[in-house]
């Protein structure tokens, strides 16, 4: 028996022309990286509010590339799973899904989504933290080990994870396309604890321009009660199940 919360969703979105989904860090827990809040949430217990600053570069750039260092390790060992395949198919084709992330693990893009905004960049770019005119545009780099403290190749300053961190801008362009997206007939936001802004607002302004919201996620979150729907539960499984329901007939599920 499929529960009715899924078999509604299902349903909203087989007869969705534009469906967005805004993921954060639980779609990859599945994979094996740790997301940033909740149990194992936190490194050698610094919160990810105090490191991820452009303050706390300019104090120890040698800490925060450790931590970054620590992560890139931690994430070259993980593989996209089941929920990162369906979205990716979801994306595909004429039409297809625009998936908004938070995640700066590149396992969307690994998975294959075409569609897709990473509102806080790669941890798989760098950037010249003095934005130097060769080096503001960030470049890849997918060494998994790191000098203590890479440097630009232009202007030899300090290179920096091509990321937004606290207290820094989105990317204008970005921030555009994820809004754009918010003009969809279902908005789903998918392992994300909904309490980073801009990213978390996204789904309040779907909501406003009149998209079906829901929620897929392992706990409530402030998101919970303003979604029309909310699933609870892992989305390596929950999203599996709806691409398997929205393949059903309608009136068979
Ligand atoms: P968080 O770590 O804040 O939240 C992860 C959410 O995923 C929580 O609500 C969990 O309950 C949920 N969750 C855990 N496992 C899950 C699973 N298997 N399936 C579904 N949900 C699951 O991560 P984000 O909301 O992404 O910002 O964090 C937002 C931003 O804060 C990040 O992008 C990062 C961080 O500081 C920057 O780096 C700028």
């Amino acid at each position: 028996m499929v529960p009715a919360n899924l078999a509604t969703l299902a349903g909203r979105l087989r007869g969705a022309r534009r469906v967005t989904v805004l993921t954060g860090a639980g779609i990859s827990a599945a994979s094996g990286v740790p997301t940033f809040r909740g149990a194992g949430g936190l490194w050698r217990n610094y919160r990810p509010e105090d490191l991820a600053t452009p303050e706390a570069f300019a104090r120890d750039p040698i800490l925060l590339w450790e931590w970054y260092a620590w992560r890139r390790e931690t994430i070259a060992g993980c593989i996209p799973n089941a929920a990162h395949e369906v979205l990716a198919r979801w994306s595909q084709g004429d039409g297809g899904a625009t998936i908004v992330t938070q995640n700066v693990d590149d396992l969307h893009l690994r998975a294959g989504t075409t569609r897709l905004v990473r509102l806080h960049g790669s941890i798989w770019e760098l950037s010249c933290s003095r934005a130097c005119a060769a080096g503001s545009a960030p470049w890849r780099d997918e060494r998994t080990v790191m000098p203590g403290l890479p440097l630009c190749p232009h202007c030899q300053a300090p290179a920096r994870p091509a990321v937004v961190w606290f207290g820094e801008a989105l990317d204008e362009n970005d921030l555009r396309a994820a809004l754009e997206a918010t003009a969809c007939d279902v908005f789903l936001t998918v392992g994300t604890s909904s309490v980073v802004y801009p990213a978390a607002g996204l789904v309040d302004h779907a909501r406003q321009r009149g998209a079906f919201t829901a929620e897929i996620n392992a706990d409530a979150t402030p998101a919970t009660a303003l979604v029309d729907l909310a699933i609870h539960g892992g989305a390596e499984t929950v999203l599996p199940e709806l691409d398997r329901l929205i393949a059903v007939p309608r009136g068979l599920v």
